[in-house]
């Protein structure tokens, strides 16, 4: 595949799965790479294997809803680099639970992170993809961003919202003629630590909706879904669907269109949320 050489890459959330696959494989293809993310056992997993691989790295610990320390952040990067290109928004978490049974500040907490942080993102780092000349925003949704289900209301809201956000930036990016790509990038199930690293409204069981997603969901690997969108942001493609699930699941919606709703809630209670 032809390479990233020169370019400078962003990556939140990059100490694991789809961001620290990203960071890696960025490395692997010539890209200098900038690594971020609150667990900073995990960047620094990332940060070794990065220079292993002799690629130019440059690791920080950053909450992405810290909007002042991402604004400075980007500031920071460019002067490290000289220049950023591309801007992978990856960090995110999940929660699960029926909007009866949460709370407003588990709602609150996913759309900061999975949505605001991505808004945070996407305008510190703007100017700066501008000034390169060659920029991409890559923002991460989600299936989840495709479709509803039921126990996912706030992870659902933050994924519908970064897909918005996102197909509105590459719009304004082509009419006003930056020289900034922008994709959406809709992962199916990726064998990563989300849902163990996912919050969870009183009264379901955790372990247990891990387990089911660790087993039954998530079926492609970080690897993987970092070479698909990377070969998306080659491309400058609007949208990727990473794996099978994520393929099929896109088109049941198209066809059925609301329908899908009928189709779906009984499966996915039963898998998503077993105690309810
Ligand atoms: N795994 C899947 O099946 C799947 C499917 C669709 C979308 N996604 C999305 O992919 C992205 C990556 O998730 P993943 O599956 O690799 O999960 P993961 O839990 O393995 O990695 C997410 C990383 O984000 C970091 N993070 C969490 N909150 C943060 C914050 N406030 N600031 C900075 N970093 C923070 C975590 O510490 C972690 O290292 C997320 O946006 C997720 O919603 C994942």
């Amino acid at each position: 595949m032809e390479g990233f050489a020169g370019k400078v890459a962003v990556v939140t959330g990059a100490g694991s799965g789809i961001g620290q696959a990203l960071a890696i494989e960025l490395g692997r293809s010539g890209a200098k790479v900038a690594i971020s993310d609150v667990d900073v056992e995990g960047l620094a997993a990332t940060e070794r294997e990065l220079k292993a691989i002799g690629a130019p790295v440059k690791a920080d610990r950053l909450d992405v809803t810290e909007r002042e320390a991402f604004l400075a952040y980007a500031d920071a990067v460019a002067e490290h680099f000289g220049k950023v290109n591309q801007i992978y928004n990856n960090a995110g978490i999940a929660f699960s639970g029926d909007i009866e049974v949460s709370q407003f500040k588990d709602i609150e907490r996913v759309m900061d992170v999975d949505f605001w942080g991505v808004v945070n993102g996407t305008k510190a780092f703007l100017p700066h993809l501008i000034a390169s000349g060659d920029g991409h925003v890559i923002n991460i949704s989600s299936v989840f961003g495709l479709f509803s289900v039921p126990g996912q209301a706030a992870y659902n809201s933050a994924k519908f919202a970064v897909r918005g956000f996102t197909e509105a930036l590459r719009q304004e990016m082509i009419l006003s003629g930056h020289p900034v790509g922008v994709t959406t990038v809709h992962p199916g199930g990726i064998k990563t630590a989300i849902a163990r690293n996912a919050g969870a409204a009183e009264g379901l069981d955790r372990d247990e909706l891990a387990q089911v997603f660790d087993k039954r969901l998530a079926k492609t690997s970080p690897h993987r879904a970092a070479l698909v969108i990377l070969d998306a942001v080659r491309k400058n493609k609007a949208r990727v669907l990473v794996g099978p699930d994520a393929k099929v699941l896109d088109a049941l919606v198209r066809v059925t269109g609301s329908g899908y709703q009928r189709l779906f809630s009984p499966v996915l209670r039963r898998m998503l949320a077993p105690k309810h």
